[in-house]
């Protein structure tokens, strides 16, 4: 499938500038196993880079503006180098526009370029599509100017641009599109940004997402107030425990000793922080130890967080995974990503895919009138060139 979509984007540029690309950049979306909502609360997450991915191809232009052309959409925008970069009204190039500023905000230099990319990463099912069109584009501008930059350092200034968009995001999703691995799960920790890879291996379960075709618009505001919501929470427990730095070192009795002192929903927040970094650590356990089964009752248990007490899940979401709780065949299952919509990520006994398939489209088209997308993951690598 990335075969096609290599040689559509080359050809699409080749038409376009009359040349052959000088780079092609593959670039991936992710899942997460789990340690959701946790990265911007310095804890630890579980994801990987997937075979869904955005193709760039990228030439030089001789000139101090560069046009970039989105296949999939049809459309094209120029950007003058060197004017100041400002948000636009076509979202989209909003992510590109962010790269380059953020380049050129941290002292790197680089002229005009051509650049056409497609992509087959659904958009608004929380496979980070936005992560991937930002790691790619930082990647093709390096490689066509020799910037000298880290893939940490290629994830970092993503995560600025998608600060610079809107949503005000932690490092996951960036860090797992550069840093994916095939067959590996990426045990990062956020505050350090340390990491180690762990087999991806679920025994006799396959790993399949559930694309419930719903995206709310409640979520980038929901997003941002959750992030403040836990600073508020976490400057309360460190004013009672100065020994608590960030919310790894707090525990969950610290929390529940403290339940009268946080305003509003700040104590339900803040109770799902300290628990799911704990879940976390059990699940990277229960993986290495070939234990699917209590990785799937891990990922129950974060969904039940997720939607009583963080509040990010909708019902389509926890209709799902109530389904899926009650299905023999199904060990786990909960929502993956920001929430408010996108997909829910499900391990199935092998042998049944196709039946659970079959159930779920159809009680989901019967209750919500809505489809049901599936998507039979692959664990891949990272942004690279081809
Ligand atoms: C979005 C953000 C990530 C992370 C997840 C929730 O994908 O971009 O940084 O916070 O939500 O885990």
């Amino acid at each position: 499938m990335n075969d096609i979509l290599i040689q559509n984007t080359t050809a699409f540029f080749e038409k376009s500038f009359g040349t052959s690309p000088e780079k092609t950049v593959l670039s991936p979306g992710r899942i997460n196993i789990i340690g959701e909502h946790i990265d911007y609360n310095d804890g630890y997450v579980l994801p990987a880079a997937i075979d869904k991915i955005i193709c760039f191809a990228f030439g030089k232009k001789n000139s101090k503006t560069s046009k970039v052309i989105a296949i999939d959409l049809n459309e094209e925008f120029e950007i003058d180098l060197t004017q100041e970069v400002k948000l636009s009204d076509v979202v989209w190039t909003n992510y590109i526009r962010g790269v380059i500023k953020q380049l050129q905000d941290n002292g790197f230099s680089f002229e005009g370029f051509n650049c056409v990319f497609s992509s087959n990463i659904p958009v608004g099912s929380g496979l980070s599509s936005s992560a991937a069109l930002e790691c790619g584009m930082i990647f093709g501008i390096k490689s066509l100017f020799d910037l000298k930059l880290e893939k940490k350092d290629i994830a970092l200034l993503g995560q600025k641009a998608e600060h610079w968009v809107g949503i005000n995001c932690g490092i996951m999703d960036q860090f797992s599109s550069v840093h994916g691995l095939e067959n590996k799960v990426i045990q990062l920790d956020c505050n350090t940004l340390d990491f180690e890879y762990h087999n991806a291996d679920f025994k006799d379960y396959s790993l399949i997402l559930f694309d419930s075709n719903v995206k709310h618009s409640l979520f980038t505001s929901e997003y941002n107030t959750r992030r403040i919501e836990c600073e508020e929470g976490l400057s309360i427990i460190k004013s009672h425990f100065p020994e608590v730095k960030s919310f790894r070192d707090a525990t969950e009795e610290q929390v529940l000793s403290l339940k009268d002192k946080f305003s509003g929903k700040v104590f339900s927040r803040v109770h799902f922080v300290v628990k799911e970094i704990n879940r976390v650590i059990k699940a990277c356990k229960a993986l290495d130890a070939g234990n699917i089964e209590l990785l799937g009752e891990l990922l129950f248990e974060t969904h039940y967080g997720l939607s009583q007490e963080y509040e990010v899940s909708c019902e389509e979401l926890d209709m799902l995974v109530d389904t899926a709780k009650e299905d023999e065949t199904i060990v786990g299952s909960r929502l993956m990503g920001g929430g408010f919509g996108g997909c829910t990520i499900n391990l199935v006994k092998k042998g049944h895919e196709n039946e659970v398939k079959r159930k779920f489209s159809k009680l989901y088209l019967d209750t919500f009138g809505i489809e049901l997308k599936f998507y039979d993951v692959k664990i891949s690598n990272g942004t690279t060139l081809l």
